[in-house]
């Protein structure tokens, strides 16, 4: 790690090593930072982790483990939803429920995304989907958006933002200053990797109010990959056609 880098976002401790995580019950952790990270800490999320990284996982497999993953960390990005009465009879009496307030718009970005997405609208079915396209350069590292369908106007609406993997936060700023323009309300970027560089830019951004993933990795390497990361997420899920 730099040694210009405060240890906020050090990569995520081994099992066991808690000295890290300020606060925050199992099965999550939750860094302590301005912008609020909490790492999906859970033995089955670590077991697709592992599948999603081990260069053998045919891809198959390799969308199956982020599909059931993307639900786990879907499950913990909704859990401060805000929730609204519904009066209701079961077959032995009358009782009340809940609804979603207001379903987030969820926002995958192109292409890796993607292999979010199936779980997230399982869970929340009534919500919409927007999508951006972002493909990082190779040779500057810079976002080069190609294609965007979000709403004119999202009059403060929640959004989560989905992108497995958070390198240098390029892609994921990018998206969010696009959907802030666009009157975007809180955003929740939901990953399954971060790395510390990626999340310390997000969060100078001051435009990301929280975000969720199943692990902070080491550090990027020389083209900007995560270590130790699972490969290009988007090669994994779709191939390089
Ligand atoms: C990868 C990845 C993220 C982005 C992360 O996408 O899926 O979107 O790079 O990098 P960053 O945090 O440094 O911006 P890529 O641009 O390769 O496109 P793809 O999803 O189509 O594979």
């Amino acid at each position: 790690m730099p040694e210009s880098m405060h240890d906020d976002y050090a990569a995520t401790p081994s099992p066991g090593d808690h000295t890290s995580i300020a606060q925050g019950p199992a099965p999550s952790a939750r860094l302590r930072t301005r912008m609020d990270v909490l790492i999906v800490d859970h033995p089955l999320a670590a077991r697709l982790l592992t599948r999603l990284r081990d260069e053998t996982t045919d891809r198959a497999t390799f969308r199956l483990a982020m599909d059931e993953l993307a639900g786990m960390l879907v499950y913990e990005a909704c859990r401060t939803l805000p929730t609204a009465p519904v009066d209701i009879r079961t077959p032995m009496a009358p009782t009340t429920g809940v609804r979603i307030a207001s379903p987030p718009l969820v926002v995958p970005v192109l292409r890796a995304g993607l292999g979010l997405h199936g779980a997230v609208i399982r869970l929340l079915p009534e919500t919409e989907t927007a999508f951006i396209g972002v493909a990082r350069n190779e040779e500057t590292l810079q976002p080069e958006p190609y294609m965007n369908s979000v709403p004119a106007d999202l009059a403060g609406r929640p959004v989560l933002v989905l992108d497995p993997m958070l390198a240098t936060g390029g892609s994921l700023e990018h998206a969010c200053r696009l959907l802030r323009h666009r009157g975007a309300g809180p955003m929740t970027g939901v990953c399954v990797l971060a790395a510390p560089e990626g999340l310390r830019r997000v969060e100078q951004s001051g435009l990301v109010e929280r975000v969720v993933t199943a692990a902070v990795d080491d550090h990027l390497d020389e083209r900007a990959f995560i270590v130790p990361g699972l490969g290009d997420a988007g090669d994994r899920l779709f191939g390089t056609a």
